[in-house]
């Protein structure tokens, strides 16, 4: 599919590059461009992005699938990242990571790694959020929260459900489908001829 940026995007763009020696170097900023511009990182948007910073689509990729944290097509509409590393295992007076995944696959019948069947809601294990003195930490999309309870998880969940209209129940005999069955086919075409 071919994508082109809105005017606003364009402009914004154009500062982008501007502050960047090369294009090839702007890539990252282009990336949170594209995330902004379309709500994910897809097919299209890698390659507007190679196309924008003269680097081939597979490159894109590369950078995409290193930085985790770009939101892309097999993700749910709503993101849990949970963080599994030392401090948020171990926990805090407010829980540890593994109760947070608990509350998730309660409310949600999903696993890490996993999706719910109608592509809402997603869940992943990641790596330090970078606020290990307060523990659990999770971000949901581009929310941060820290200190996370278990009863505090539970309201954040069950206001999605209402603004999505749904209910716990309506996930509770379902199961969550691996994400990586969500990946749909990438090409990695060369954009930019080879010297
Ligand atoms: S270990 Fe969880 S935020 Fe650092």
């Amino acid at each position: 599919m071919t994508r082109t940026f809105s005017a606003a995007a364009a402009a914004e763009l154009k500062t982008i590059l501007d502050d960047f020696p090369n294009k090839k170097s702007a890539l990252l900023m282009v990336l949170r461009l594209v995330e902004r511009e379309f709500g994910m990182i897809d097919d299209g948007g890698m390659e507007l992005t190679a196309a924008t910073c003269e680097v081939s689509v597979a490159h894109v990729l590369g950078m995409v699938s290193f930085y985790t944290h770009f939101k892309r097509p097999f993700h749910g509409k709503h993101r849990f990242m949970v963080c599994a590393t030392l401090m948020c295992s171990i926990g805090g007076p407010n829980g540890r990571c593994d109760q947070s995944l608990a509350v998730i696959q309660r409310k949600l019948g999903i696993s890490p790694g996993e999706c719910t069947f109608d592509g809402l809601f997603s869940v992943e294990k990641v790596e330090c959020l970078a606020d290990c003195n307060r523990p659990p930490v999770i971000q949901k999309d581009n929310d941060h929260h820290v200190n996370m309870t278990d009863s505090l998880l539970e309201e954040l969940i069950d206001s999605l459900l209402t603004k999505e209209g749904k209910s716990a129940v309506d996930y509770s005999s379902q199961k969550g489908t691996p994400m990586n069955a969500r990946i749909p086919s990438i090409s990695v075409k060369q954009s930019v001829p080879r010297p």
